[in-house]
């Protein structure tokens, strides 16, 4: 048998849960370090598969790095250009692995590595990172497995990206941020992990005004410092736990947040019957029943997150009446409902990114399988509400994203273990 979770459901879980920084933020900040001319200090660093890889990379590439639990010390006085073949295979893993790409472009004028990879999610192109790359001075060459590019200089440039794309939207600035003259970047990410990068890169001495909104603008700097710097609460697992109060008809506490990064989500909640009651940096989430249904389309921050539609699938199974979650960032993210249908759900998918779910009184555990990261938490979420044993397997998608997934619902009253082998 292969490793799975097991859990017991229909538990309701009651009591707190602390909430560890930003998975989003840190693999843009740790990218960020790149371009220090002395020592970082990164606190809050969540202690996940991503972030680890992301250190390994850093490694080879010729940084000097301390961790001490939450907190991680770079020293990036050594990073060689010429290490950049030593992190191939981990770049092909992470997708967030192309921010060493605008790093480099700023600190080497060049850079050099592996396409990413797409996901169970859909085709994830990067087509704007180039953009803004080649808008910036950068040459850019793709061979079928590789993106390498050179600049002569880089000169602020004006940007539009169409869609918003976070992703973008971060190595459009760290590839900017010591270009010489203004970038001004259109149609930017909102996301708070946007925002955490860009506040972290001008406490570094850069010059990014308007993050956050819909335009941002980066002043060229001749060079950034190494600072001390605490990565953002994670929106996104905040609101994982959330839904899990209401899926299990439970009282949780979820502390170390910013409310705010949450409101699409809270007032959902309450649209479908649950109270969410807001603190300076907590929100407690009581969940009732009979919970009604709601429909929800997934849009860039401040509008309802992506990375939070799979968990409300769940919930919305539950509901009393028809629901329906209209998915506009990714082609495909939707693996998951065929995943609840086997545990009793009455779900299906109106075109590839519409999903109905049509409330049932339960769901009854049963055998599934973590399609992609956040689905993963979805699935945990649905045994947890399950009546019966549900065994999650497809581990490594959670554990990419989720510190101590299996620990803080069991601290939270679930009948929940991480089973090997
Ligand atoms: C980030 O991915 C997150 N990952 C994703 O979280 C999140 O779902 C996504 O933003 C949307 O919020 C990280 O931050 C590491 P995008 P990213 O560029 O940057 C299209 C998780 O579970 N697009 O905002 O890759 C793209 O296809 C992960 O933590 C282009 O067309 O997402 C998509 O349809 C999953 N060309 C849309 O934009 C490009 O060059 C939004 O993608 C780039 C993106």
């Amino acid at each position: 048998m292969a490793d799975r979770i097991v859990i017991h459901g229909g538990v309701p879980l009651k009591g707190e849960v602390s909430i560890s920084g930003a998975k989003n933020a840190a693999l843009g900040i740790l990218p960020a370090a790149i371009l220090a001319d002395s020592p970082m200090v990164i606190d809050n660093l969540p202690n996940i598969q991503d972030v680890n890889i992301y250190i390994t990379m850093l490694e080879k590439l010729g940084a000097k790095l301390e961790r001490e639990g939450d907190r991680l010390t770079v020293d990036p006085s050594g990073i060689r250009f010429e290490n950049v073949g030593l992190i191939v295979e981990e770049a092909t893993k992470l997708r967030a692995s192309y921010y060493i790409l605008g790093a480099f472009l700023s600190r080497f004028r060049k850079g050099c590595q592996p396409l990413p990879g797409g996901c169970p999610i859909g085709e994830r192109p990067i087509n704007l990172h180039i953009l803004a790359f080649e808008a910036l001075g950068a040459k850019v060459e793709i061979t079928e497995k590789m993106i390498s590019m050179e600049a002569d200089e880089l000169t602020g440039a004006e940007v539009t990206f169409d869609p918003v794309s976070v992703g973008a939207t971060i190595n459009a600035m760290l590839a900017s941020v010591m270009a010489g003259g203004t970038t001004v970047l259109h149609n930017t990410a909102k996301e708070p992990h946007v925002v955490d990068v860009a506040n972290c890169l001008n406490l570094m001495g850069a010059r990014i005004s308007g993050a956050g909104t819909d335009t941002i603008k980066i002043r060229g700097v001749d060079c950034l410092h190494g600072v001390t710097y605490s990565v953002v609460p994670d929106q996104i697992q905040a609101g994982t736990y959330m839904i899990a109060a209401a899926a299990t008809c439970g009282d949780i506490l979820v502390k170390n947040i910013i409310p705010e990064h949450l409101e699409a989500l809270s007032s959902k909640l309450r649209e479908m019957g649950n109270e969410v009651i807001e603190y300076d940096d907590s929100i407690r989430v009581i969940g009732h029943r009979p919970l009604r249904p709601v429909n929800i389309k997934t849009m860039p921050h401040p509008g309802f997150p992506t990375d939070l539609q799979q968990p409300m699938g769940v919930l919305m199974s539950l509901a009393d009446g028809r629901s329906r979650i209209t998915e506009s960032i990714f082609e495909s993210r939707f693996e998951y409902v065929g995943e609840l249908v086997k545990m009793g759900a009455d779900a299906s998918l109106r075109t590839e990114n519409v999903a109905v779910f049509n409330g049932v009184d339960h769901l009854t555990g049963t055998a599934i399988k973590a399609t992609d990261l956040r689905a993963g938490a979805a699935m945990v979420i649905a045994g947890l509400a399950a009546q019966g044993t549900t065994e999650v397997y497809n581990l490594e998608h959670i554990e990419r994203g989720y510190v101590d997934l299996v620990e803080n619902f069991r601290s939270l009253g679930a009948d929940i273990a991480r089973v090997s082998g």
